[in-house]
């Protein structure tokens, strides 16, 4: 990784000072449910190479503010940058064909299909010639074996065989493969919702490692968490959510998580 750390290998303070170029940016999104204010004016800047986790109680904003990211709600008002130019997601397609892959903790994966198919979803690559482009026939040989690279590129070694059914693999494996899937294909941006929420120890350190992977290939993270020692773990600055408006965003060099928490819970002001 190189933009996200100085030569110390300590992530800049955000603030004023910030002169780097944000590869999204949200600008004072508001998003109402009748009475229900669940995003009250949120900004947020994501930049090249980082891990930006979004922390906040329950009720705070988060999954509302990923969703308005990523195409799966319209924020009322607000506005959205990618690399600079306004976007306007109308559905999750929008976003995703705009290279934001989101990573939802459930729905990442067909149990039934195997792990190359996992992979190739909705894009399988045809076989070259008239077989492929008149018969529609899948290129099955060549999506496995990219799939097999792609997998090693990720540094995911757990899983072997990618002949495998998704449904056979560990909770920690199908969120591998749902993390490759969305680095397979030239993302941008990858937003992960709790994904090691349902994972023991060992698969959520693998989860953590892969998203390291995916930073210093020069893919930043989203990452929303319950999980204090995860966040404090993996992320280069956390976006503090706290009834539906941003309370700060913190460093794990600037607070601890005791100030993490006393933020989120108004018992701090930042
Ligand atoms: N579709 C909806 N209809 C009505 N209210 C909603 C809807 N989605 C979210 N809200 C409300 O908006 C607010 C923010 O909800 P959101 O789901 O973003 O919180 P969250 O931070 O993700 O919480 P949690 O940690 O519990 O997942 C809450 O008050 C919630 O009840
Ligand atoms: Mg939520």
């Amino acid at each position: 990784m190189t933009t996200a750390t100085d030569a110390a290998g300590q992530a800049p303070a955000p603030g004023p000072a910030e002169t780097r170029t944000p590869i999204l940016r949200a600008r004072r999104l508001v998003k109402t449910f009748g009475r229900v204010v669940g995003l009250d004016g949120v900004s947020l800047e994501l930049y090249p190479g980082e891990v930006l986790a979004i922390i906040g109680d329950n009720g705070a904003g988060k999954s509302t503010l990923i969703k308005c990211l990523t195409g799966a709600e319209i924020p009322d008002e607000g506005e959205l940058f990618l690399d600079e130019k306004p976007v306007h997601f109308k559905r999750p397609q929008d976003a995703r064909a705009a290279g934001i892959e989101t990573v939802y903790q459930n729905l990442a994966v067909s149990p039934a299909l195997d792990v190359a198919a996992n992979l190739f979803l909705g894009r399988e690559e045809r076989k070259r010639g008239i077989l492929g482009s008149v018969f529609r026939v899948v290129d099955q040989k060549g999506m496995r074996e990219k799939a097999r690279n792609e997998l090693k590129a990720l540094g995911i070694s757990t899983l072997q065989d990618v002949t495998v059914p998704v449904e056979n693999l560990s909770g920690g494996q199908r969120q591998a493969v749902a993390v490759a899937r969305a680095a397979a294909f030239g993302s941008k941006v990858v937003v992960l919702d709790e994904p090691t929420a349902a994972l023991g120890v060992r698969e959520s350190n693998q989860v953590l490692e892969l998203i390291r992977n995916l930073r210093d290939r020069g893919i930043p993270v989203i990452l929303i968490s319950h999980n204090m020692p995860h966040v404090f773990d993996v992320a280069d600055r956390i976006h503090i959510q706290r009834l539906g408006k941003r309370a700060a965003t913190i460093t794990p060099e600037s607070h601890t998580m005791t100030d993490a928490v006393a933020i989120m819970t108004g018992a701090l002001r930042a």
